[in-house]
């Protein structure tokens, strides 16, 4: 399904093939900018071809935000694979240019996912370092719901991080509605 939605301020579309050199742009000036933050690394993703993220966005159903036609936020989503697992998916690549933050683009991805992901599985889930702060406010926010700590889950030159893993159950949520 094609996602699209508008704000006076930010145009949100799913990206496509076409999309993936600035895609790879973003996902670098991510891995620079906010590596403690992403599960990948600048060395791994810098050595992968355009083509590779071209496959990528065909494979999954990633969001860009767009601003003045420049991509400067970008949320994943997809279908986890195997009959008893199909019912869930996973979110992931949420990033947002420092110059965009705080004003709503993380919260107006996020939702345009949901609403892409509730036509598709029942569960949604994710993994945020721990003591990403703004994170976790966010995913919080919109009905995310802690049910693991993973300790020690990334190590990275020499540091490791704990990773929380967080779901979003859509019965659950209309129940609470
Ligand atoms: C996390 C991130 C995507 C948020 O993007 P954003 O566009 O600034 O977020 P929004 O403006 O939509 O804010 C939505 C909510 O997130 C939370 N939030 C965002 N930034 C925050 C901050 N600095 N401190 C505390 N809470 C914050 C708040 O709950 C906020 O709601 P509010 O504005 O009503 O208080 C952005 O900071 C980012 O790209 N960080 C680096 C990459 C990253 O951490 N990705 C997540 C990987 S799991």
């Amino acid at each position: 399904m094609e996602s699209r939605s508008m704000s006076p301020a930010a145009t949100i579309r799913r990206l496509r093939a076409d999309d993936a050199a600035c895609f790879k742009a973003l996902r670098l000036e991510a891995l620079t900018i906010s590596p403690e933050s992403m599960g990948s690394t600048f060395e791994l993703e810098n050595g992968l071809g355009v083509e590779w993220f071209a496959r990528r966005l065909e494979d999954t159903h990633t969001l860009g935000a767009f601003r003045d036609g420049e991509l400067v936020g970008t949320l994943g989503f997809v279908v986890q694979q195997g009959p008893k697992h199909a019912h869930k998916g996973r979110l992931f690549g949420m990033y947002v240019k420092p110059a965009f933050r705080r004003s709503g683009l993380a919260r107006l991805l996020a939702n345009a996912i949901l609403d892409v992901a509730r036509e598709q599985v029942e569960i949604v889930q994710l993994i945020v370092v721990q003591d990403n702060v703004p994170a976790r406010r966010l995913y919080e926010s919109i009905g995310f719901v802690e049910f693991g700590l993973e300790l020690k889950a990334a190590k990275d030159g020499g540091r490791y991080y704990d990773e929380a893993h967080m779901a979003l159950d859509f019965s659950r949520a209309a129940d609470s509605t």
